[in-house]
């Protein structure tokens, strides 16, 4: 089964917004494999989005990813990464879908209420940043054969 590394932003979680989040995917039927509330170092920020290192938004996106608390998750299901993704919506809010995450609860790029991994190789990097190995848990849910045809 594919893991995915969901970030619950600060904005939502200020925003009262963690519990929706959170339900959008149980709903769906992924399952949440590790969960903690965390305010990240700077360090961890800079290493959780590395690739955007140099680019013109990249201080103002590391004074808003430190500036309070996040929820970082680990969801797992059936093509969670690409699901999640659109779940999620587009990057900037206004362009996100109507009914994804971004397009329900969001209008600023920079406030853009929560991040999911862009790629299996990043969702792999992203978790282990997040997580030591023993804090991913493996449990079964006893609705996974009302979820998936071969449970
Ligand atoms: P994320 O990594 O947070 O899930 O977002 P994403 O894949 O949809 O977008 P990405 O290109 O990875 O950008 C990371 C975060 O940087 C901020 N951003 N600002 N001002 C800008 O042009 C700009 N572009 C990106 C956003 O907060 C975005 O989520
Ligand atoms: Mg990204």
């Amino acid at each position: 089964m594919e893991r995915s590394f969901i970030m619950i932003k600060p904005d939502a979680v200020q925003r009262g917004l963690t519990g929706e989040i959170i339900s959008r995917f149980v709903k769906k039927g992924y399952k949440l494999v590790a969960m903690k509330l965390m305010q990240i170092s700077r360090e961890l920020a800079t290493m959780h989005y590395t690739e955007h290192q140099g680019k013109p938004f990249f201080e103002s996106l590391m004074q808003y990813t430190t500036s309070a608390p996040v929820v970082a998750m680990v969801w797992e299901g059936k093509e969670v990464v690409a699901t999640a993704r659109m779940m999620i919506g587009d990057t900037n809010p206004l362009q996100a879908a109507p009914g994804s995450i971004r397009g329900t609860y969001g209008v600023d790029l920079g406030r853009n209420i929560i991040h999911g991994s862009d790629s299996l190789a990043s969702a792999k990097r992203e978790i282990a940043l997040f997580f030591q190995p023993e804090e991913v848990l493996m449990y079964s849910l006893t609705l996974e054969n009302w979820m998936y045809e071969q449970g």
